[in-house]
């Protein structure tokens, strides 16, 4: 039975019963990690622990999914009522709902502060540019996991933010409305899609996800762990038993910790029963699309669309942009970095509201040019003068401060995500009835 042994235990079978257990522990944990890690990796500011949290959101997003689907019903006629159910006559029910919707929005804020910390760290070129792309793809799957389950409880937010969704999507151009059709197995919100987006939430996501992630972990191995600045290597190595285990046990234990107490103290939200006559004013989009809801309201959809697309091509192929390998693991590449990152989030934050505002009361481009077809002065034109401000931003950073090409990038893509914030942050609390600018007190 040696083989058998070999089979479950990494380093042989454990001398007595009582540690039995305990070998098997660390048998499962050393098949996931290596038996040593770099001392420089478990210095916490290194990975801020964000894609571990990632990892247990998506556990407890898993168990608590499945525990959901023993009373939840997939039909327009019952869905509302199961959930209904759930919060009302079910033990803990409305508790465990809360812990899924919630950790499904928290796993949107993790996964993207991760992928910042990875381009912060520059751990996204040479050999890690892989794991940089299925990263992305993670990351595009997290969000339509969270869309796809926006639906299910069929109340009036379910149903009105999915029709403004799959509405965005049609503005793709080929591509959308396939999409769109695809999802919702007809023309409008209805049974479906109900079926469709259950379908895809509780049996294929999960499957590409599952996958998905077991590559991304093999891939981190693989490509010799987190990246770390090029002084601390070759580095001592810890045992990741207890060294690493403990930090893992600890942030879990933090992060179950107040996912629980947020889910008791802050119920899921549930409307009113879907009425697809009376739409909401306003009807929003779920909040993470919220940013692109809002630079619809600024430009053609077509010239906003292809906006979000160049926005996500540039970070897919931001590893063949930016191939400096001399400031990796370095936090903003160095001094004059880190001073092009905070110019660039400082104009994102200065810029992004004042353009709102000029577009909002003051500018309005296709009466301005009349004779312009829309298409041209509301869409190419705005879309042109976005690409020109990003380049100008590019270019001052580098001659300004004299910054390398990956340190203007930094500047450059701060600029872009806090504008991308800031565009999220005026959709949730200052839009209105008819999408008007409101104050929110
Ligand atoms: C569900 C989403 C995700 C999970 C669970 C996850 C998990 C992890 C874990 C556990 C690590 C090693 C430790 C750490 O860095 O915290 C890691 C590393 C890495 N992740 Fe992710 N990740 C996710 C999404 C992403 C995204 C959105 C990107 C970027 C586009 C990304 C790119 C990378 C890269 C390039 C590495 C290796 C480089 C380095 O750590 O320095 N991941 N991921």
């Amino acid at each position: 039975m040696a083989w058998f042994s070999r089979l479950i235990y990494r380093s042989g079978p454990p001398p007595e019963d009582r540690h039995r257990m305990r070998a098997v522990a660390n048998s499962l944990i050393l098949h996931l990690h290596p038996p040593r890690v770099a001392a420089g990796a478990l210095r916490f500011p290194r990975t801020w622990g964000l894609g571990g949290i990632s990892a247990l959101l998506t556990m407890v997003l898993v168990v608590s999914g499945v525990l959901l689907m023993f009373r939840y019903d997939a039909s327009v006629e019952r869905a509302y009522s199961s959930v209904q159910a759930l919060e009302t006559v079910v033990p803990f029910g409305s508790l465990l709902r809360a812990i899924h919707h919630w950790a499904g929005n928290l796993l949107v804020i993790t996964a993207v502060l991760h992928l910042v910390r990875v381009f912060a760290a520059g751990g996204f070129r040479a050999e890690r540019r892989m794991n940089w792309l299925i990263g992305l793809g993670l990351l595009l799957l997290v969000l339509v996991f969270n869309f796809t389950g926006y639906l299910l409880p069929w109340d009036q937010l379910a149903f009105w933010a999915i029709t403004v969704g799959t509405g965005l999507l049609t503005y793709m151009p080929l591509l959308g409305q396939p999409i769109s059709d695809f999802l919702l197995g007809g023309p409008e919100v209805a049974q479906p899609a109900l079926r469709n987006f259950y379908a895809l939430h509780v049996a294929l996501l999960p499957v590409i996800l599952i996958f998905g992630l077991s590559y991304h972990f093999w891939r981190v191995r693989k490509d010799g762990g987190v990246t770390l600045p090029a002084e601390s290597t070759p580095a001592p190595r810890l045992t990741t038993i207890p060294h690493l285990v403990h930090i893992e046990l600890g942030v879990a234990l933090i992060t179950l910790t107040g996912l629980f107490i947020f889910a008791m103290l802050v119920p899921a939200p549930l409307e009113d029963l879907a009425n697809p006559a009376h739409p909401p004013n306003p009807a929003k989009a779920a909040w993470y699309f919220l940013g692109v809801q809002e630079l619809l309201l600024h430009m053609h959809p077509l010239a906003a669309l292809l906006l979000t697309l160049i926005g996500g091509l540039g970070l897919a192929l931001l590893p063949l942009w930016d191939r400096d390998t001399a400031d990796e693991g370095i936090y903003f590449r160095s001094p004059t970095g880190r001073l092009a990152g905070a110019i660039g989030a400082l104009w994102g934050l200065l810029f992004t509201p004042l353009l709102v505002l000029v577009d909002e009361y003051w500018l309005d481009l296709p009466t301005l040019l009349v004779l312009l077809p829309t298409l041209v002065s509301n869409g190419l034109l705005p879309l042109l003068l976005t690409l020109a401000g990003l380049a100008a931003i590019y270019a001052g950073l580098r001659s300004g401060l004299r910054a390398r090409h990956s340190e203007a990038l930094v500047g450059l893509l701060s600029f872009v995500g806090v504008a991308l914030l800031v565009l999220t942050a005026v959709g949730i609390w200052l839009r209105g009835e008819n999408m008007a600018l409101i104050w929110p007190w």
